[in-house]
């Protein structure tokens, strides 16, 4: 059995689906792996680095997808890509399929490909090694906070200097999951001043853990699922929420969003009053940009400066950091192809009795 990966467009995409460590695991396997040429030299990673540990270089990408059994992507192939995929083979990334309705129902009908989308993963304690949204979203956090603190024009620590005391960057994080917890702990690491808000009175206890203060706002309903994520707030809950952001924001100098509820628009937390509430020269950090934005002003890929307060809309942030990602991608991938390859079989077996298989597989058109 073959396992294939070609360069993301890289206009848009930085991130590879292999690295040398997971082409090695592969092989370890008992899998045969290719790539194509100049595959992650955009990285600084040779493909000599790939050679050496037993992976196949081919000289196209179109050799790579002819031959793949099962093909590694971050993003949806493109319709030429598609026109050249192996029939029945498996397609493995992060399709949004909610997003590339019309690529998903091609490659499945025309090339009866099995797809597996790894966004659609159960967030269980065995799947947690794939966990390809925690894995991005933990770095997500990070970069976040040192984006802000590198756009911030005053330092972030308190300093007590023989010139006086500079006092330390008040940070307020909206949102605290797998992003907004790992921007609590990042921020506290430079020495700001961190508060956190969300809907889940879970989340409280975690916040406190990493040292932040928790903002609650008073609510009589559980607002979390039975999944582990947010409900959609109700209008009394939004004006409590707004209530106590307008305080919060009038002391913060960074605000950063991280609000989400899955397969839903990003929550409006911020709207543009609450804003202008902020002091100018601060920042508002939007990582739910490229999903219509927590906050008011928030354009993907654009940082708007409103009343001198810079709102800052991220767009494709792992492009930022895209060999760490890249790195932890790649291992998030070994493990699901771990569990789906039987070395007995010496073939891939898709046992839709397995939860985690069977919750990522695109069963049918969408
Ligand atoms: P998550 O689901 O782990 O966390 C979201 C948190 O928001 C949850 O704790 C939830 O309870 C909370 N929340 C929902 N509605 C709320 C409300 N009205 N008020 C306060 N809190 C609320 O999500 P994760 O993985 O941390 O992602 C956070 C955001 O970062 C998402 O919008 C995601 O799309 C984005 N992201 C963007 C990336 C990029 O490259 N642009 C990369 C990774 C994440």
């Amino acid at each position: 059995m073959i396992v294939g990966s070609i360069r993301e467009n890289l206009t848009l995409e930085k991130r590879v689906s292999l690295t040398p460590e997971t082409g090695k695991n592969l092989i370890g396997l008992g899998l045969k792996v290719c790539i194509e040429k100049d595959y992650a030299s955009h990285l600084g990673v040779k493909d000599s680095q790939y050679k050496e540990i037993g992976v196949e270089i081919k000289s196209s990408s179109k050799e790579v997808l002819e031959k793949s059994n099962l093909l590694l992507k971050v993003n949806c192939p493109s319709e030429n890509e598609i026109s050249i995929l192996k029939e029945n083979s498996i397609l493995i990334g992060m399709f949004n399929p909610s997003k590339n309705r019309d690529q998903i129902n091609k490659i499945m009908n025309d090339k009866k490909i099995k797809i597996f989308s790894l966004e659609m993963l159960p967030r269980i304690t065995r799947a947690q090694s794939m966990d390809v949204l925690s894995s991005q979203s933990n770095l997500a956090g990070y970069r976040a906070v040192v984006d802000c603190v590198a756009q911030f024009e005053k330092a972030v620590p308190m300093m007590m200097t023989a010139a006086g005391t500079v006092p330390a960057a008040k940070v307020l994080v909206i949102g605290a999951g797998v992003a907004g917890l790992q921007a609590i702990a990042t921020a506290k690491r430079l020495g700001a001043i961190v508060s956190a808000t969300d809907v889940r009175a879970a989340s409280k206890e975690q916040v406190e853990s990493l040292g932040g203060k928790f903002l609650t706002v008073e609510q009589s309903e559980d607002m979390e699922t039975a999944g582990g994520y947010a409900k959609e707030t109700s209008e009394d809950y939004k004006k409590k929420q707004a209530e106590m952001m307008k305080e919060a924001l009038k002391k913060n100098d960074i605000v950063i969003c991280t609000a989400l509820i899955p397969g839903k628009p990003a929550p409006r937390i911020l709207t543009e009053d609450l804003v202008k509430l902020m002091k100018p020269g601060s920042i508002v950090y939007d990582l739910a940009a490229e999903n219509g934005g927590n906050s008011a002003f928030s354009e993907a890929g654009k940082i708007n400066i409103v009343d001198g307060i810079k709102v800052i809309g991220v767009k494709s942030l792992m492009n930022n950091l895209p060999l760490t990602a890249s790195n932890l991608y790649a291992k998030n991938l070994f493990s699901f192809i771990r569990n789906l390859y039987s070395k007995e079989k010496k073939d891939f077996n898709i046992n839709l009795e397995d939860e985690i298989i069977e919750k990522s597989l695109i069963k049918k058109e969408l």
